[in-house]
């Protein structure tokens, strides 16, 4: 029988993107292998974020070429963000990858692998960007079954200037409001009772560049958006209309640019019941200076507006963000006022960089790149500042009564025991049966550690 195995990189789009890759080959008569060495096809779904991605990316590449000795008739492919940005030069530099296809060619992977019928001969590339061919029809393979993400847009119009993913993922494109409840509606049939809502800039959504009948090709039929007539909402409307279907308890959503939250938005989250008191809402830096070199089309004292009027509106929010340290032209005084704002803001969780160059972005242009050691050093400071108020407010959550949503048994396997998560994005672990999973528990909070919290049902 026919066998894969993915390894993903990189972020949610690239984990739900692999769930698609999988509903596909599994439509295809392949099984999911539980052992890399035993998987007849090896797929790699790729991260170009950052050069560290493309170093792991590398790294798992030359493993595989290992086993691809032991055994030859192992197929590889390598799809995601590095396929769509080094095309052919990948299979250049690695001639033992059998077929590599981009972010918009995802539909087209069984016939990609039909054609390589595999023969070294027959190694393909697809990584042609058709404006508005979509593979959201593909019935992706989901890890759980009772939290799922579901793609509302494609692309990111953004090009703040360190950022490759406009370059890889191409021009913003928001589904129809219809498709997206659809696919909902059919998910909380099978048992899902939580969507987080995916995009790279959710805030726009409604924005559509509708397909060209000209990109229909051999594969993509099924995949294209359908009838471009049906009427677009805005993102505070379309959480409206998700909030009313039956059965669904709970709506996440990233990312949020800070420039486009709007009243509305506020609004919808603060009167939504089903919208989760959590967001994430990257600041990347607190110097107005820096801000402006990156293109994030806000200042410092933009974000801090809106930010406020958020949690005037939404008590008990969870607030998270992204921080770049060492961005070209940073200075020591841009820097510092970073570390002020984490102090004043005091976020629930952050994900900090260090700056990183990237092929076809503007950053790479401008004076100013730092050493690596000012980098390394300014990252490590941004991380101890954010564990000490990690500690501090995880600490605080001790003896607070939450709210959970069972998600299944915890991942320690031990008996009895189950995890789920707060309406801030929390995970908790606690003891109680398994029919309560997919339901909502009051539960104690009885320790606070530094990626969970345990508790105690009441
Ligand atoms: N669309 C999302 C996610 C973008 S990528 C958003 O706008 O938030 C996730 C994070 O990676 C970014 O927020 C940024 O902090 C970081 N990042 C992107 N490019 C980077 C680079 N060249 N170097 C370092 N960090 C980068
Ligand atoms: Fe990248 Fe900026 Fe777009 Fe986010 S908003 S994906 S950081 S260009
Ligand atoms: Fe990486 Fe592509 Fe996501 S570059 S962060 S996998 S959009």
């Amino acid at each position: 029988m026919k066998s894969f195995k993915i390894l993903t990189f990189g972020c949610q789009m690239n984990e739900h993107d692999s769930e698609k890759l999988a509903g596909l080959l599994k439509a295809e008569g392949y099984r999911e292998s539980e052992r890399l060495e035993d998987a007849g096809l090896v797929l790699l779904n790729t991260c170009s974020i950052r050069e560290k991605a493309e170093q792991k990316f590398y790294s798992a590449l030359g493993k595989l070429r290992e086993l691809k000795e032991q055994n030859p008739s192992m197929k590889i492919a390598v799809s995601g963000c590095i396929a769509q940005q080094e095309g052919n030069s990948v299979l250049k530099r690695a001639p033992f990858v059998d077929v590599l296809f981009g972010n918009q060619n995802i539909g087209r992977l069984p016939y990609l692998l039909e054609e390589t019928g595999g023969q070294a001969s027959g190694r393909r590339a697809a990584t042609e960007f058709p404006e508005g061919y979509e593979h959201a029809s593909i019935p992706a393979s989901r890890g759980n079954a009772v939290t799922s993400f579901v793609n509302i847009m494609y692309g990111c119009d953004n090009f703040c200037t360190y950022c490759v993913v406009p370059f890889v993922r191409g021009r913003e494109r928001s589904r129809k409001p219809g498709d997206i409840i659809r696919e909902i509606e059919e998910l909380v049939k099978s048992g899902c009772r939580e969507v987080t809502l995916l995009g790279q800039n959710v805030n726009s959504y409604g924005i559509i560049t509708p397909p060209s009948p000209s990109y229909i090709k051999r594969g993509t039929e099924g995949a294209l958006l359908g009838n471009i007539n049906e009427r677009y909402c805005d993102f505070p409307s379309l959480l409206q209309m998700i909030n009313a279907i039956d059965g669904l308890l709970r709506i996440r959503f990233v990312t949020s640019h800070p420039k486009d939250l709007s009243d509305s938005l506020i609004d919808a989250m603060a009167n939504l019941p089903k919208v989760c008191n959590a967001i994430h809402l990257p600041l990347q830096s607190a110097s107005d200076g820096v801000l402006g070199r990156m293109n994030r089309k806000y200042t410092f004292e933009d974000y801090m507006n809106r930010l406020g009027a958020l949690k005037d509106a939404v008590p008990g929010l969870a607030v998270s963000t992204d921080i770049i340290a060492g961005f070209p032209g940073e200075t020591d005084d841009d820097f510092r006022t970073t570390l002020r704002a984490l102090e004043d803001i005091r976020y629930d969780g952050i994900f900090a960089f260090k700056y990183s160059r990237r092929p076809m972005t503007a950053a790479q242009r401008l004076p100013g790149h730092l050493p690596e050691n000012v980098k390394d050093e300014r990252l490590y400071k941004v991380l101890e500042v954010q564990d000490r108020i990690m500690r501090e407010k995880i600490g605080a959550r001790v003896g607070l009564v939450e709210e959970a949503l069972v998600e299944g048994p915890d991942k320690s396997g031990a008996r009895g025991r189950l995890t789920g998560k707060t309406t801030q994005g929390k995970i908790v672990n606690f003891d109680g049966p398994p029919e309560l999973v997919g339901r909502l528990v009051q539960v104690k909070i009885i320790e606070g550690k530094k990626h969970s919290l345990a508790g105690k049902i009441i």
